[in-house]
């Protein structure tokens, strides 16, 4: 996709079709203005009838107006202007591009935000590139033709050049998701991780199973143990801060999640592709932190396993040696991106992070307590969650804090072993499986995000398609730029 910016008029532009915004309860401003008065205040008509109110990510398609150069105009709704941010700007122009990409266009031009901050036009670039790419990997017929070329009204080049590395960014993790389990294992992941780390400029090791044994990395390879595809840990790097302390960023990375021994029923197996997208919001952030060139230190650790159920599973009542060299029992076999998350927390500790965020899509029960559009966040520490918290809001990618007192700890001690893969009962699932991740990260800072919800959409938005959503790799760049 070609990003350009423009500096003509709504009147004169050549394009396929002009994307204009509008803010709700407020006049027509900058090209939208200039395109009523164009028109014989066709959109003033039609505000004053109600046909459209400027509601996010709201649209109207006028096709043919008078007096234009292109001949199809969409209207957006930026929402309140008291309220614009990233996150409805984002909105706004993945709706505006979702819609425009039912059939093919060479060129569409957003004249929109010619006045905004450089960090607001990046959003606005980067949704459109999203909105405008669909999960029709396989379709011969496809529903979304992302557009030949973007322009956005008098854009700087250092925003054009960041919106459409957050967009490129985003739109891989989405990919590596919606791409089946069948294409998608940890070898192959691995692989296009060390395909982008050489492409990016990011150092890369890849821990084989033989490296994963000899680091006694025994809760992933419990985990592993069932499938016939082996599990690697991807550890990416992002070296340009000299002595400057690092930030790790941790994903879950379970390809396929069956649920082992403790088989998902058909309905919840079904989107389990989806269960890797922790490892692969830390991909697209690792690529997106490379390519901007951030003077930082970054680590992006990626467990990857398959959970499967086969006579080499992991079983109930197994205990795990983890490599901290504390044991878990697992009573439940899908329970499993927890006991692959203490090995890798473990390895970000060791590589000297300073502080960590993981993301994983962790519990079902995250969904239950805040839905499936905001992430549950659970911290050991509460500045380093304010600052992560704060990053997302400002991106507009919401998260809830869900609290982590001792006492939910008391849930997971085992009889047997130092610890248990899951609570008594389903009562604050999200929250004992924090309390399980917390306990392999030591004293350093740590945020967990479960983006269990968030990370995969069952329903389309009028912003973007079903599927893989790319969820959290802005908020990872917006904490990488406030790095350290
Ligand atoms: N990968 C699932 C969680 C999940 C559920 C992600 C729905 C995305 C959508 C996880 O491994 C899991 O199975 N969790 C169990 C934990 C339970 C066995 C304690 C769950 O949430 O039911
Ligand atoms: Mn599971
Ligand atoms: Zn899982």
């Amino acid at each position: 996709m070609k990003v350009t910016s423009t500096t003509q008029s709504v009147t004169e532009i050549q394009a396929d079709a002009v994307v204009l915004g509008v803010y709700a309860e407020a006049p027509l401003e900058g090209e939208a203005d200039r395109f009523d008065d164009a028109s014989g205040k066709l959109l003033s008509r039609l505000r004053e009838r109600g046909e459209f109110t400027g509601r996010t990510a709201e649209t109207l398609v006028l096709h043919g107006p008078q007096g234009m150069q292109a001949d199809q105009v969409v209207v957006v709704g930026l929402g309140k202007k008291a309220a614009l941010d990233r996150g409805n700007i984002f909105r706004a122009a993945g709706a505006a591009a979702k819609l425009l990409a039912a059939r093919p266009r060479r060129s569409v031009a957003f004249l929109l935000g010619g006045d905004w901050p450089d960090v607001m036009v990046e959003a606005g670039v980067c949704g459109a590139m999203v909105g405008c790419r669909g999960q029709d990997l396989y379709r011969d017929e496809k529903r979304l033709h992302p557009l030949g070329e973007i322009q956005w009204q008098n854009a700087s080049p250092a925003a054009l050049a960041a919106g459409q590395v957050l967009g490129s960014a985003v739109n891989l993790t989405r990919r590596l998701v919606n791409e089946p389990a069948s294409e998608i294992y940890p070898e192959s992941f691995a692989d296009i991780a060390s395909e982008m780390a050489a492409e990016d400029g990011l150092d890369i090791e890849v821990w084989d199973e033989d490296r994963l044994h000899k680091e006694n990395c025994g809760a992933l390879l419990g985990v592993a143990r069932g499938s016939a595809r082996p599990p690697r840990l991807v550890i990416l790097r992002h070296q340009r801060g000299g002595d400057a302390p690092t930030l790790a960023l941790v994903g879950k990375g379970v390809t396929f999640d069956s649920g082992g021994l403790s088989l998902k029923p058909t309905d919840s197996m079904k989107t389990m592709k989806c269960d890797m997208a922790g490892a692969a919001t830390v991909v697209g952030a690792l690529q997106a932190i490379a390519r901007l060139d951030l003077p930082i230190n970054v680590l992006g650790l990626c467990g990857l396993v398959e959970n499967m159920v086969s006579g080499t599973s992991y079983k109930l009542g197994d205990i795990l040696k983890t490599r901290s060299g504390k044991t878990i029992e697992v009573l439940n076999t899908d329970a499993e991106g927890r006991l692959v998350l203490a090995d890798v927390l473990d390895v970000a500790v060791d590589r000297g992070a300073a502080k960590i965020i993981d993301l994983a899509t962790l519990t079902g029960a995250c969904m239950v307590a805040l839905g499936t559009d905001v992430a549950g966040l659970m911290t050991n520490n509460q500045s380093w969650a304010e600052l992560v918290a704060g990053a997302a809001r400002i991106c507009g990618e919401p998260v809830w804090q869900l609290p982590m007192f001792e006492e939910y700890g008391e849930q997971i001690k085992s009889e047997v072993a130092d610890i248990k893969n899951v609570g008594e009962g389903r009562w604050a699932g999200a929250i004992t499986a924090a309390k399980l991740l917390e306990a392999f990260v030591r004293d350093v800072p740590w945020v967990h995000l479960d983006i269990a919800g968030p990370a995969f959409l069952e329903k389309p938005k009028p912003w973007q398609d079903t599927g893989a959503t790319g969820a959290f790799v802005r908020t990872l760049v917006e904490v990488a730029r406030r790095w350290p």
